[in-house]
């Protein structure tokens, strides 16, 4: 345990009815883990309110935890790059992390920052019920499918609506995911269209 710092069990959990905009306040004034501690400001996520598409990276880097912004620094700006070739814009989608506040040095999140942070998006999930939920990356993947294999998966849209594909990042550090990376966000969009076309079909 951090030294100094009591953990406490999460209450993100128990709120109801979903929420955006109280969401935003639990979670500025969150406590909950050792991450409030060193953080300057929390990084709840940004797009529509009801964005028919959500992406989920890992957590916030320095330049997110500057601006309180999700996907601000280099890996944000590969990731415009990307929707925009995928013919989205960032004003279109939900963008977010698993963990609302950044870890020292950008380190990997631990367990039980995940655990007692995860509700939040849960809620958020909840509250926008996006389409298409866009899982970047290992630690997203495994957060909210309890599975790990981006490699593997990657492309494949589990559980009706999550869709399986690369942090940025990875794609900063290896250009070569790039092209697939695109495709993904492209079959998000192509996904998303298809299930409001279905939605509205149905309300016929
Ligand atoms: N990486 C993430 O996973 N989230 C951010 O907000 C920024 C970088």
């Amino acid at each position: 345990m951090e030294k100094g710092y009591q953990w406490q069990a999460s209450m993100a959990a128990s709120m109801c009815p979903p929420d955006l905009i109280l969401l935003q306040e639990k979670i500025a004034s969150c406590e909950l883990c050792p991450l409030s501690l060193s953080r300057n400001l929390t990084v709840p996520g940004s797009g529509p309110t009801e964005a028919e598409i959500m992406l989920v990276g890992e957590a916030p880097g320095r330049e997110e935890d500057l601006k309180g912004l999700p996907f601000v620094g280099r890996a944000g700006r590969l990731l415009d790059e990307a929707l925009d070739e995928a013919g989205l814009k960032r004003e279109d989608v939900f963008i977010t992390s698993v963990i609302k506040c950044r870890p020292p040095q950008n380190r990997k999140p631990k367990k039980k920052e995940i655990e007692l942070c995860l509700p939040y998006l849960e809620d958020q999930m909840d509250a926008i019920r996006p389409r298409i939920i866009c899982l970047m990356g290992n630690t997203a993947i495994q957060a909210v499918l309890g599975v790990v294999g981006v490699t593997v998966l990657r492309g494949r849209i589990l559980s009706d609506r999550f869709l399986v594909t690369y942090h940025p990042a990875a794609v900063l550090r290896n250009r070569n995911l790039m092209a697939d990376f695109v495709s993904d966000l492209r079959e998000a969009k192509i996904q998303s269209l298809k299930l409001s076309k279905d939605a509205l079909l149905n309300e016929e």
